[in-house]
């Protein structure tokens, strides 16, 4: 029996197609995939490991690690810095980037990742995910800089994430389209199953953590109103309301079946432009919900026009169903 098209096969058409590849990119996103499905395993067993709970350490981003922020960005890094195709990673969970060991090859390729996405659900059973993006390293073989990093979104190679939800699943993009692929674990493989998905233009579901509302700029709240309006409102027609606290949960709903999420810029600490981050959340999903006829903006600009100024900065984020994010972005530009 044919087990239909697997990433393996999927990614080869695809160096295929690709003028003057080597198989090096290949190969890495092979690894990538060996780590998602390697964190799958991890995160199903769960409790049985007894890597539940979290460490009394913080990372970079003042929040206190769970153990399984920890295991998964080792395994990330485990698979991936031997293979003689990075120059360099980047991760949510370490504060400088993580130079390859001397003992391996130095590749064309830098590997961003956010190890464990919607950490703080995982002791409760809620999905995860994994998120990455591959970036060109500015100078083959040579050891990257952090500087090397701060590459606008527009200039990833590849965005993808995994999430371990009630099916383990792989979706990304390398710029023509946005494809997924569900894990058969009897075979131990990916399999296409969602080609090219299309996030519908229209939606009646809003993603938006409500307890921030006191914090939340104008348009913001102006477009939320109307959302809770329903059919008496302006929008005419009555809204749905998801929280997840999963970046990589909301993305897949919205990637299946439309709807627009919100981590909007808040006053409630200034400092921080919004929680989510740029290069290694919002970048990655901003290129696979376009590549599905999505948009994302911070609100004022499209994500992958950025121009990063460091490894962890945080940007605002609105994105799905192209129309909904083409309103809220609209009522940011009216003069206030
Ligand atoms: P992470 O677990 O990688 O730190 O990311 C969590 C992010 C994102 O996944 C989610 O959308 C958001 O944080 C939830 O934030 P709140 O807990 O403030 O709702
Ligand atoms: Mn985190
Ligand atoms: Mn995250
Ligand atoms: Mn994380």
């Amino acid at each position: 029996m044919h087990t239909g098209t697997t990433l393996t096969q999927f990614i080869i058409e695809e160096q295929r197609r690709t003028a003057g590849a080597t198989g090096d990119f290949t190969s890495l996103l092979n690894d990538v995939v060996i780590a998602c499905k390697a964190i799958s395993n991890v995160v199903n067993k769960g409790a049985l490991l007894g890597v539940m709970g979290s460490l009394d350490s913080e990372n970079i981003q003042g929040e206190t690690q769970k153990k399984l922020d920890v295991i998964t960005n080792d395994i990330m890094i485990g698979a991936n810095e031997w293979g003689g195709h990075l120059a360099g990673m980047a991760s949510e969970e370490m504060d400088e980037l993580y130079p390859i060991p001397s003992q391996y090859p130095l590749g064309k390729y830098l590997l961003v990742f956010d190890p464990l996405d919607g950490s703080s659900n995982v002791d409760v059973n809620i999905s995860v995910g994994t998120i990455f993006s591959i970036l060109k390293a500015p100078v083959a073989g040579r050891a990257a800089k952090t500087e090397d990093f701060l590459q606008p979104g527009a200039q990833q190679v590849c965005a993808g994430y995994a999430i371990y939800g009630s099916s383990t699943m792989l979706v990304l993009t390398f710029g023509h389209g946005t494809h997924g692929f569900t894990l058969d674990r009897d075979v131990g493989e990916f399999v296409l199953t969602h080609p090219s998905m299309k996030i519908p233009t229209e939606t009646r579901e809003f993603a938006i953590n409500a307890s921030n509302m006191r914090f939340w700029e104008k348009p913001v709240q102006r477009y939320v109103d109307e959302c809770l309006a329903g059919k008496t409102g302006p929008r005419g027609k009555d809204f749905n309301m998801r929280w997840v606290a999963s970046m990589v949960a909301e993305v897949h709903r919205i990637l299946t079946r439309g709807g627009i999420f919100m981590y909007p810029k808040d006053t409630k600490d200034p400092a921080k432009a919004g929680k989510l981050r740029l290069l290694y959340e919002a970048n990655p999903m901003a290129f696979i919900v376009e590549q599905a006829g999505g948009a994302a903006t911070t609100g004022r600009e499209r994500i992958l026009d950025l121009s990063p100024e460091g490894l962890h900065q945080r940007v605002p984020v609105i994105l799905g169903s192209k129309s909904e994010v083409d309103t809220v972005t609209g009522y940011h530009h009216e003069k206030a």
